[in-house]
């Protein structure tokens, strides 16, 4: 969190009680920081009822999930877990953003992505048995806004290898998650989770990012879980996922040739990712896919 005589995040060099302090800042000054951020980098920063309908999106999302993670055990398919995603969109009114989004159009309304599987996993009929780790990913659309999140979910007693990868993700979102507030860098997400992950001996995926959201599924700024260069200081008002994808084994990524989709580790080893989508405040930030 920033002090009060902590720089200001514009960047003008003034205390944050001098400059853009919640209780001095006018409209005119939010509207042209918001206006740099989409000029320079095509990033919308949200605006307060925009941060309602998104954090209303977000909400349901963790709840979907939540719900879906309780139904996974042996025996179950990930298709039976996506029959059930629909019908808890349905009843709250929501569109499932993953089904008929990008090219070709992905065919299920949730990701589950099982062992060596990276991202994108699509259900099927195949049960889920002991030992398996799975990451399921919700993305909903509630009243046109858009909330994302991911987390893993372990069936009966699991291997070493893959408890160690699920723990090293879980700690790189929570770390980076925890440097964030106004004035930081983008880059210093990237920086916190590939040390963390690399001591832990494990490494980071590079060809999948965490994004921008709310007014749509996939927004500017990308947000690198490696070690990147983008020097975009966070302002408030940005809403992005952080979803690291960490392997046990090498970064590199096979994308299925048959449905273009599923990412596996180019080794056969585990992987585990979790995901939240949080938002910028002025004093720090919130996670806006935690359950109440
Ligand atoms: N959280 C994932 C992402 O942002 C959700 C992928 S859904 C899919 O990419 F439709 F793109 F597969
Ligand atoms: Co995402």
């Amino acid at each position: 969190m920033i002090g009060r005589n902590d720089p200001c995040w514009c960047g003008s060099g003034e205390k944050w009680k001098k400059c853009h302090f919640p209780e001095l800042s006018s409209k005119s000054e939010a509207s042209k920081v918001a206006e740099r951020y989409y000029k320079q980098y095509r990033i919308r920063l949200k605006k307060p009822e925009e941060i309602e309908g998104i954090r209303r999106a977000c909400r349901l999302a963790a709840q979907i999930l939540d719900k879906l993670c309780k139904r996974s055990q042996a025996g179950v398919t990930t298709n039976e877990l996506d029959e059930y995603a629909v019908q808890l969109h349905q009843e709250a009114g929501a569109l499932a953003a993953p089904l008929g989004y990008g090219d070709p159009p992905y065919p299920k309304s949730i990701c589950t992505s099982i062992n060596d599987e990276i991202c994108h996993g699509i259900p099927d009929d195949q049960p889920l048995k002991e030992g398996d780790i799975m990451n399921i990913d919700v993305s909903v659309i509630l009243d046109g806004y858009f909330g994302d999140c991911s987390k893993m979910v372990m069936i009966g007693d699991i291997s070493q290898e893959k408890y160690q990868v699920c723990n090293v993700a879980y700690e790189c979102l929570q770390r980076s998650i925890h440097i964030l507030k106004p004035n930081i860098l983008l880059c210093e997400i990237g920086d916190i989770i590939e040390d963390y992950a690399t001591a832990q001996g494990c490494s980071v995926v590079n060809q999948f990012v965490g994004h921008g959201t709310g007014l749509e599924f996939h927004e500017p700024p990308q947000v690198p879980h490696h070690r990147n260069q983008l020097k975009i200081p966070l302002v408030a008002g940005m809403i992005f996922t952080i979803e690291p994808m960490i392997n046990a084994g090498v970064r590199e990524a096979r994308i299925d040739p048959s449905n273009k989709w599923e990412a596996r580790t180019a080794d056969g080893k585990p992987s585990a990712q979790y995901e939240h989508t949080i938002l910028i405040t002025p004093t720090g930030h919130e996670i806006l896919t935690l359950l109440d």
